[in-house]
């Protein structure tokens, strides 16, 4: 791990009974050499002291907004600009219920509403707070502005449930804004296009055939190649989901209209095909919506295939292309001649028979193919779809290296 030498850390605590994990994630930091600013709300105070926290972060520890001490020392915005990173841990319900809606009213509040800097949220709660629809929403709006969450995880609470809600261990939470901050260095000039989520091709103005692609999995490595410094190209079906602003973000409905976006955003240098482009279209659309009464037949045409076009393209082929393949039988034997047919130097296989993986889940596991057997094929096992991003960016990145 590098030192974090002149790298800058606000530390955000508010009040519960997992504050004290934040005691030895500011330990972790200052063992690495950061640098250490704390905001402590009132509440956090009730389970850790300024004393305590200014002692291991060697750090000013600021309480109050309407202190005029800390407003001659540093004012609020000067505080946001400071810090390369801020971090809210533990994030409460209530501090997400508060960020989500533009709350100023203490000086947490207020730092994080004035800030330019990426802010990530370590949310610690009780199972059901965690589950409540309200809070699902609240942080849907606060990942819609760019922040990061980091856990929270499964496990016992304070309060004697079991259950996800429980703040993500320092270690991880190190880890994770240690990267980050590492990353922030490499800004590479390297251009990454993903293609993501189903594509919807319609039999009249109101009916489509679809598929239950969600999304995550494209969104997820668009986010980690951009986080690692790519410059993001991220062309979507329809889905509900949200992305930092940062990635250039290209909304498409059918296939046609992917395969356009497509070729509009070449030349790149690296492409990812994770949609789930539908394979066939209507080779004639209804102009107007089918009466329940008319006797129809649909006849298909089939779609061109996007990544086919581009890894076979002449003049404008990516230095690296990496296909999906979505598959309930055969996984190797199908993943590998997509692999060769489709002219991939990587092809990503799921199984997507197996329960809670793949389509419109938030996990997945994969087998990663190399062209001509290059290199040997490689497990991801079950994990969270943001994990398996990350490792197969990893991965690009060791390759354009
Ligand atoms: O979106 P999620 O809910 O997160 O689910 C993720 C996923 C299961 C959709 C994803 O992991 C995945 O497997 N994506 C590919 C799904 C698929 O349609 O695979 P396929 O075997 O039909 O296609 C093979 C490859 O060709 C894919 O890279 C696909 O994007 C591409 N393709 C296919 C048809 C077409 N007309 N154009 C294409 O580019």
């Amino acid at each position: 791990m590098e030192d974090l030498a002149n790298k800058k850390i606000l530390f955000i605590i508010c009040g519960g009974i997992s504050a004290y994990k934040s005691l030895e994630t500011i330990r972790l930091f200052k063992k690495h050499k950061a640098e250490i600013k704390t905001i402590i709300t009132k509440n956090a105070k009730e389970f850790v002291t300024p004393l305590s926290i200014s002692s291991l972060s060697q750090g000013k520890v600021y309480e109050d907004i309407f202190n005029l001490e800390n407003e001659l020392e540093m004012d609020h915005i000067a505080l946001s600009r400071w810090a390369d990173v801020i971090i809210v841990a533990p994030a409460t319900a209530n501090t997400i219920s508060k960020l989500s809606n533009g709350s100023s009213e203490d000086l947490a509040s207020t730092v994080i509403l004035a800030s330019n800097k990426q802010i990530f949220i370590v949310p610690a709660m009780n199972v059901r707070m965690w589950e409540h629809q309200s809070t699902k929403n609240n942080l849907k709006i606060l990942k819609s502005y760019g922040y990061k969450l980091i856990g929270p995880v499964i496990g016992d609470m304070a309060c004697g449930e079991f259950g996800e809600g429980k703040m993500s261990d320092p270690l991880e939470i190190f880890l994770k804004i240690s990267n980050f901050l590492n990353q922030q260095k490499e800004k590479r000039g390297v251009r990454a296009l993903v293609t993501a989520g189903p594509t919807n091709e319609y039999i009249d103005p109101v009916r489509y055939i679809t598929n239950k692609s969600s999304g995550k999995q494209g969104y997820e490595i668009a986010r980690s190649l951009y986080n690692r410094g790519f410059d993001t190209t991220l062309i979507s079906g329809p889905t509900n989901l949200s992305i930092d602003k940062n990635i250039n973000l290209i909304k498409v409905e059918t296939a046609e209209e992917m395969f356009k976006a497509t070729q509009e955003n070449l030349p790149t240098d690296i492409a990812i095909f994770s949609a789930a482009v539908a394979d066939f279209k209507l080779n004639k659309k209804k102009k107007d919506k089918i009466k329940k009464e008319e006797m129809f037949t649909i006849n298909l045409e089939k779609n061109i295939d996007i990544l086919n076009y581009v890894s076979n393209h002449n003049s404008m082929r990516p230095k690296l292309v990496v296909g999906f393949a979505a598959e309930t039988k055969n996984l190797d034997k199908n993943a590998i001649s997509k692999l060769t047919n489709k002219n991939c130097d990587w092809i990503i296989a799921n199984d997507i028979s197996k329960k809670g993986i793949g389509f419109n889940s938030d996990y997945n596991e994969v087998i990663i193919h190399y062209k001509n057997n290059k290199i040997p094929k490689e497990k991801l096992s079950f994990k969270k779809k943001s994990e398996i991003s990350e490792e197969i960016v990893d991965r690009i990145v060791a390759q354009i290296n």
